[in-house]
C-alpha cells in the first residue's frame, strides 16, 4: 500500500509520528523499518536522523544497503549520491559538469528525537511526538522493542484493558479474587482522552515483589499511543508511569514500546523494571496475537461491552471519530 491509498481514510495517522527505532540503534549503518506498510531507511547524518523512502530512484534498490559517505547517502548498486535532504548530488557515470536531473531526489521523511525513540511522519504533524510532564526525578528505562503480530489498535486497546490484568497477569498486575472494577469514566481532554482512577489490587506491582492497590490513570495520547500512571494508595507520591507506543508496521504487524517512569527506588536496578516488562508484554502478545477479527471492530455493536471496559469502548469511539482504519474495521 502506498501512502498515496493511505492519504484519503487515514489523514489521522498520516500527519501523526510513529515510533521508528530506539534512538541508540541508529549509528554509522543505516537501518530499514517499515511504517504504515511504507519500506523507510534511516541514517545519522551530522548526529541527526533522517529519513528517506527505502528506493532508490535509479533502479529501485533499497538505499538501506548503502552507507552514508560524507554526510551523504550513496546507492549501492550504480553509487547515485544524495544529501540529507534527499537531492541526488552525483551520479558517477554522468560524464562530468553534465547537470543532474531535477527529478533525481527521493521522498524524505520528517524525524524527531523524544524519550529514546527516532518517531517519524509521513505528513505535517501539528506538534511534538509526545506531551508528557518533564518527570523531574524520575528515572526513564527504555524497554526493549515488542513484535507484535497483531494490529496496533488491537495491541493498544489490550494497554488499556484493566479487567485483563488479574488472568493475563495473575499473580502480578492482579488477582482473580480481585477482580471487580468499580465504575469509572473516560473524559476527553486536550491530551487525549483520559480515565478516572481506577483502584486494583497488584500482587506484584513493578517487578519489586510488593503487593500494593494502586490507582491507575489511562491516557490515550494518540492514535497507537497511550500513557499509565498509577500511583500506590497508601503512598501517592510514588509514581510509575509507562508510555506504551506502537509502530504499526503493516495492519497486522506492530511494534511497541515501551517507557518505564518511576521517582522510587531509585536504587534498584533499572533491569528489574525493564525485565518485568518484558514477562507482562510476552503475556499480552500471545493473547492479542490470538484475538479474532485481527482488526479492531470499530462498530460497537460488534463485540459485547461492559461498564469496565470503557476504555476500550472511548478508544473505538475516537479512533471512528478520527476515521482511523488502518488496523481496524
Ligand atoms: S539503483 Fe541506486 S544507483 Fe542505480
Ligand atoms: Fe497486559
Amino acid at each position: 500500500m502506498s501512502i498515496k491509498q493511505l492519504d484519503a481514510p487515514d489523514a489521522s495517522i498520516i500527519d501523526r509520528w510513529h515510533p521508528a527505532l530506539p534512538s541508540e540503534r541508529l549509528g554509522a549503518e543505516p537501518v530499514s523499518v517499515e511504517v504504515l506498510s511504507v519500506k523507510v531507511a534511516l541514517f545519522r547524518i551530522k548526529g541527526e536522523a533522517v529519513a528517506f523512502r527505502d528506493l532508490c530512484i535509479h533502479r529501485g534498490v533499497p538505499l538501506s544497503l548503502g552507507r552514508v559517505e560524507e554526510d551523504r547517502v550513496v546507492c549501492p548498486y550504480h553509487g547515485w549520491t544524495y544529501d540529507a535532504c534527499g537531492a541526488c548530488v552525483r551520479i558517477p557515470a554522468q560524464p562530468a559538469g553534465k547537470a543532474i536531473p531535477e527529478k533525481a531526489r527521493v521522498t524524505t521523511y520528517r524525524t524527531v528525537e523524544q524519550e529514546g525513540l527516532i518517531w517519524i511522519s509521513f505528513g505535517q504533524p501539528d506538534g511534538p511526538p509526545l506531551s508528557l510532564p518533564a518527570f523531574d526525578g524520575f528515572r526513564k528505562v527504555l524497554c526493549a522493542p515488542y513484535e507484535v503480530q497483531a494490529a496496533a489498535p488491537r495491541v493498544i486497546e489490550n494497554f488499556l484493558d484493566v479487567s485483563h490484568l488479574m488472568f493475563v497477569h495473575e499473580g502480578l498486575l492482579g488477582d482473580p479474587a480481585s477482580a471487580e472494577i468499580h465504575e469509572y469514566r473516560m473524559h476527553r481532554t486536550e491530551e487525549g482522552l483520559v480515565s478516572d482512577e481506577i483502584e486494583v489490587y497488584q500482587p506484584d506491582a513493578d517487578g519489586t515483589g510488593k503487593g500494593v492497590t494502586n490507582r491507575y490513570v489511562y491516557k490515550v495520547l494518540g492514535p497507537f499511543a497511550a500513557f499509565l500512571e498509577k500511583r500506590d494508595s497508601a503512598d501517592p507520591d510514588h509514581v510509575f508511569g509507562l508510555l506504551f507506543a506502537v509502530l504499526p508496521h503493516a495492519e497486522k504487524r506492530s511494534t511497541a514500546y515501551a517507557v518505564i517512569y518511576r521517582n522510587y527506588a531509585l536504587d534498584t536496578p533499572d533491569s528489574v523494571f525493564a525485565e518485568f516488562q518484558d514477562k507482562l508484554i510476552e503475556q499480552d502478545r500471545v493473547i492479542v496475537e490470538s484475538q479474532t477479527p485481527e482488526l479492531l471492530p470499530l462498530d460497537l455493536q460488534a463485540e459485547l461491552h461492559l461498564v469496565s471496559d470503557r476504555a476500550s469502548i472511548a478508544y473505538r469511539q475516537w479512533l471512528k471519530e478520527l476515521g482511523v482504519s488502518f488496523g481496524a474495521e
